[in-house]
Order: C-alpha cells, then sequence, then structure tokens
C-alpha cells in the first residue's frame, strides 16, 4: 500500500419495523433473533477514511469537531478489524458528518458504522462483497449491518457461532411509496444506550424470552406484507413489534423506560388517525421519537397532525433511500 490511502462512503440510516433487541453474542454482536428495517434518504453519515503512515494514532472529526475517547475507542477498535484482515498496520484520520437534519433525533449508529465499513475496506483496499460489509458492520453496531443496503432490508439472526451469517440482504427497494414521518419529542440525549439497554433487558426482563420467541413470527408476517407491499399490513406488524420490544425494556430491573408525555400523545394521535382511514402506523426505538410509517399522498398531513400534538417539537418526513455507497471525497 502506498503512504496514503483514501475513501469516502455515504450510508443512509435505517429505521427497524421489527426490532433488534438482544443479543446472542456480545463480543461478535450477533442478535438474538433477526430484525427488518427500511433504510432512508438523506438522513444518514458521510465519512471519510485515510490511512496514513504519518500518523502515530487514529484521529476521528464528529462533525467539525474532535470526537471524545470513547467514541474514537470505538472506530479503532473498528479500524483494527479492517487492519487486521487487510494486513497493515496504518492508522487513519476519519472524518464523518451527519447528514440528518440538525436536532432530528435520527443521528445513529446505524448509518455510521455502515459508511465507516464500506470507507475504510475500499481506503485499506480490501475487497468486500455486501454480505462481508453488512457483517463488518455489525461489529460496530447490529443496526449498521442493515444499512449496507437500500430500502427494505432484513437481518438474519443466524446460526453459527462465527457470526459469517449474521449478515443482512436486501428485500424491497423499489416500493417506493412509503414515508416515515418522525415526530421528535424531546431535543434531549437519549437516556440509556441501546447495547446496555438491551443487556439489561436480557439479564432481568421476565418478559425477555417471550419477546424474542415472538420476532420469527413477526419476522414472516413483516416479509410477506413487503412482498405484497401492503402497508396496512406493515404498519400492524411494526407497531406490535416496538410495543412488544419496549415491554420487554420496561420490565426490566430497574425497568427502562424511552418515552416521554408526547411520544405517549403522538401514539395516540396515530391511532387517531387510522381511525379516520388515515393509512399511519407507529414504531419507537430506544429514544422518545415516534416515526410513523405511511404513504407519500398522506405524508403531510400525519405530520401537520403529528405538530398539533402536544409536546411534538417537530417533524421530519424520510423517503426510502439507497444503500452505503462511495462517493467522492468533497
Ligand atoms: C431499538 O444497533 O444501536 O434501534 O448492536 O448494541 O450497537 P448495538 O445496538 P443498536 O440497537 C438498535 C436498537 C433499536 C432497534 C433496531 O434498530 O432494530
Amino acid at each position: 500500500m502506498s503512504a496514503e490511502r483514501a475513501a469516502t462512503a455515504v450510508a443512509g440510516t435505517n429505521i427497524a419495523l421489527v426490532k433488534y433487541w438482544g443479543k446472542r453474542d456480545a463480543a461478535l454482536n450477533l442478535p438474538a433473533a433477526g430484525s427488518l428495517s427500511l433504510t432512508l434518504d438523506a438522513l444518514g453519515t458521510r465519512t471519510s477514511v485515510r490511512f496514513s503512515a504519518a500518523l502515530a494514532a487514529d484521529r476521528l472529526t464528529l462533525n467539525g469537531a474532535p470526537a471524545d475517547a470513547r467514541a474514537t475507542t470505538r472506530v479503532t477498535t473498528f479500524l483494527d478489524r479492517v487492519r487486521a484482515r487487510a494486513k497493515i498496520a496504518t492508522r487513519a484520520d476519519v472524518v464523518t458528518e451527519n447528514t440528518v437534519p440538525t436536532a432530528s433525533g435520527l443521528a445513529s449508529s446505524a448509518s455510521g458504522f455502515a459508511a465507516l465499513a464500506l470507507a475504510a475496506t475500499s481506503a485499506a483496499g480490501l475487497p468486500a462483497t455486501p454480505a462481508e460489509l453488512s457483517e463488518l458492520a455489525r461489529l460496530g453496531s447490529g443496526s449498521a449491518a442493515r444499512s449496507i443496503f437500500g430500502g427494505f432490508v432484513e437481518m438474519a439472526r443466524g446460526a453459527r457461532a462465527d457470526g459469517r451469517d449474521a449478515v443482512a440482504t436486501p428485500l424491497d427497494s423499489d416500493w417506493r411509496d412509503v414515508r416515515l414521518v418522525v415526530a421528535v419529542t424531546s431535543d434531549a440525549q437519549k437516556s440509556l444506550g441501546s447495547t446496555e439497554a438491551m443487556e439489561r433487558t436480557a439479564r432481568t426482563s421476565p418478559y425477555y424470552e417471550a419477546w424474542i420467541a415472538s420476532v420469527a413470527a413477526d419476522l414472516a408476517d413483516a416479509r410477506a406484507a413487503v412482498a405484497a407491499r401492503d402497508l396496512a399490513r406493515l404498519g400492524e406488524v411494526a407497531e406490535r413489534s416496538a410495543l412488544r420490544m419496549h415491554a420487554s425494556a420496561l420490565a426490566a430491573a430497574p425497568g427502562i423506560l424511552y418515552w416521554n408525555p408526547a411520544t405517549v400523545a403522538a401514539i395516540h394521535a396515530v391511532r387517531a388517525l387510522r381511525a379516520e382511514g388515515v393509512p399511519a402506523h407507529f414504531t419507537i426505538d430506544a429514544g422518545p421519537h415516534v416515526k410513523v410509517l405511511t404513504t407519500a399522498a398522506s405524508a403531510r398531513t400525519v405530520a401537520d397532525a403529528l405538530l398539533r400534538t402536544s409536546g411534538v417539537l417537530r417533524t421530519v418526513v424520510a423517503s426510502p433511500g439507497e444503500g452505503a455507497h462511495l462517493v467522492e471525497a468533497a
């Protein structure tokens, strides 16, 4: 390898409609069950990686500022895997920017590790298939494995101990008529990270086993709904999966409660819309924001209703997006 090699990649974030919440192996970040998501357009991460013999340590710049030690260590651990596979020892300069609208509540490790996996392997001269990229991204963050692909994506639980089969595959990237309306309900940092929260749920919640046992049926239902492009059916699964995930976390000790009053108000608003015949189904991740699955034609109606809901600060309308891809450096 020459003294310097660089690459830049972008990846969209993704929102799970069948949730990932629990690991079968923490070290390899292997999920205890599969999941199914939609990758979003314009909401994501742009990451440049430059390996340089002149660097003594990895350097991480996050949204224009040097990252803290914790984030830098997580990236170094990830880059160590890429270096080991590429048989190089060079340190890297990593510059990463979120392309999510400011404070959308959507900044995520999913797009971050998907973009990093692609930029780092490319800069290291390491050939990688999409499945290999998905596996690598998973090692950074479980949900990142899905952001390698665009549109609807399914993440496999896998059965192997080495995790080679715990990768995502694309389901349908041509169903363009769907939208996700994000209702931002707080500007505070989330209280408890997903990694720690799912570990506590698995260790202490009496509902954890039941939650994991319920995922296979939801996946089959969601897969069929995507194949049929049946939004109502997919939305029903999404609500059920989110509520069950949160129920398992609520029952942990101490209980994990991500919702605020506006989260609950938004849930009621979505169900009221549906009662009026508007296609709208919610999902909620490890935070207080509510994400609503709807059609392109109803997205404005849904966003307006959410904006009128007490405690909702703003909304963002997102469309299906592409998988991670390389771009010219800015
Ligand atoms: C609620 O992928 O952030 O968003 O693998 O520990 O990094 P780690 O967790 P992460 O968890 C995502 C949890 C979720 C549901 C989902 O995206 O499927």
